[in-house]
């Protein structure tokens, strides 16, 4: 099974509650939640209070993606409101196991993410405490980025550890994914796609199926 997650952070924020409504009426399971704290990542995006007043107006799966340093801080606050998954940056973090038994004891689903200059080998030891891996595929920061061609042999090796070793963890990429290079990634082993740009600039239904169809 593969899974559409489309990232708010390419949302109109006037007419947020009315996009959000669209992905969901065309088949997307997951929202994507950036969230960026200006030191871990360049730019500041939203939080908390953000996800509090989105949660009643969607079923989706809320995916909150933390962009930001030391997510141990703000593992309570993300589950009160409304998270139903937390991913944290094993760059950003030095109590990376703890802090994914911490987000799983709250009844969540723990994802750890590797940026792309950061080697395979530093995510390895976490992937069986995950549910879900997330591999970026541009430097996090901003939507709308190109994305990097190198990445998509990361996505393959981690593929591979994932069948050997943790069947069942998924495996997220985010960054850069349009309906041109989908269908590689998918081939790469890649089964929970973000996408932001590519759903919510232009006619959002149409992209949202579009991206489905693809997705099967
Ligand atoms: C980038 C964010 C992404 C972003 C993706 O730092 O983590 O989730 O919204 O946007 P696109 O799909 O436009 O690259
Ligand atoms: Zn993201």
């Amino acid at each position: 099974m593969n899974y559409l997650a489309p990232s708010i952070l390419a949302a109109d924020f006037c007419e947020l509650g009315k996009q959000i409504k669209e992905v969901e009426q065309a088949g997307a399971q997951y929202l994507h939640f950036d969230i960026m704290d200006g030191m871990f990542v360049p730019s500041i995006s939203f939080g908390m209070p953000v996800l509090e007043s989105i949660k009643p107006c969607t079923q989706m799966f809320i995916d909150a993606h933390m962009m930001v340093v030391q997510p141990e801080r703000y593992i309570d606050d993300l589950a009160k409101s409304g998270a139903d998954g937390i991913t944290i940056h094993v760059e950003a973090c030095d109590c990376i196991e703890e802090t994914l038994k911490k987000i799983k004891s709250l009844g969540l689903k723990a994802g750890i993410a590797i940026n792309p200059p950061t080697p395979v080998s530093e995510i390895i030891p976490y992937i069986g405490m995950a549910d879900m891996v997330l591999v970026m595929t541009v430097n996090p920061g901003f939507g709308g980025q190109k994305y990097i061609s190198e990445c998509t042999d990361k996505i393959r090796e981690i593929r591979r550890v994932i069948d050997e070793k943790y069947p069942d963890v998924l495996l997220q990429i985010d960054g850069g994914v349009n309906l041109d290079n989908l269908q590689m990634n998918l081939d790469a082993g890649a089964n929970v796609i973000v996408a932001g740009s590519a759903v919510f600039k232009g006619n959002i239904k149409e992209n949202t199926l579009k991206f489905l169809n693809i997705l099967g």
